[in-house]
């Protein structure tokens, strides 16, 4: 991966890092987490991933999105990969280790991190991603990764409303990597034109069963 990146330098990961540190979301520049090719390579490979129609999310929040899944990670089980060669390739490509190491540092982690989920978004026109917290999906996810994998596009601008600050509203594009704490709620606006397509994935130190306690209405009525 590095060796056409030179990844980031010390100076670089420390202002990223303090950056989300102090207002819990960063966007950081082309090229520095994954390379052109790298990022060629999960649309070609995503393409191959049966996707389905999300209109409802973990907590009842409503969308229009395409999903792509690559790692599930369901309530009381251990994440797990989506059977098939496309998402163990893209697993794997995430997860290789100056990457990994990386994203450490900027998280500012003193231990490592594990990918609980991941899954690729594909918003033709109309779609969009209604405000929701990712913690509610699963209590243990600590930063959400997006990965722009499309450039023309308009609309579908991602908005988080910090809890101690005004919203933030960001425009990422080709190549560009947002990474957010998953205890602000955010949401990605609707797409006007093109279609926008991103790999998403929640990192957390916590490698065991999803903690996640789901409500079981029709056994309390
Ligand atoms: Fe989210």
């Amino acid at each position: 991966m590095s060796d056409k990146l030179g990844l980031l330098s010390k100076d670089a990961l420390a202002k990223y890092r303090s950056e989300l540190a102090d207002k819990g979301t960063v966007l950081i520049a082309p090229e520095t987490l994954f390379t052109k090719e790298e990022l060629t390579r999960i649309d070609q490979l995503q393409s191959d991933i049966p996707e389905e129609e999300v209109r409802k999310g973990d907590a009842g929040d409503s969308h229009n999105v395409f999903v792509k899944r690559v790692r599930l990670d369901h309530a009381g089980r251990n994440p797990s990969n989506v059977s098939g060669t496309a998402s163990a390739q893209i697993i794997e490509l995430l997860e290789r280790t100056e990457r990994v190491s990386a994203l450490r540092k900027i998280f500012g982690a003193s231990s490592e991190y594990v990918i609980r989920r991941c899954q690729i978004h594909r918003m033709p026109p109309g779609s969009f991603v209604g405000i929701h917290l990712d913690a509610e999906s699963d209590p243990d996810f600590e930063y959400s990764v997006i990965v722009q994998l499309a450039t023309d596009f308009e609309g579908g601008e991602f908005v988080v409303y910090p809890t101690d600050r005004k919203l933030q509203v960001f425009r990422p594009h080709l190549g560009t990597v947002l990474i957010t704490t998953c205890r602000f709620r955010h949401e990605v606006r609707q797409v006007h034109a093109g279609e926008r397509r991103s790999l998403v994935y929640f990192c957390s130190k916590y490698g065991g069963a999803n903690r996640r306690i789901i409500e079981n209405h029709a056994a309390r009525a």
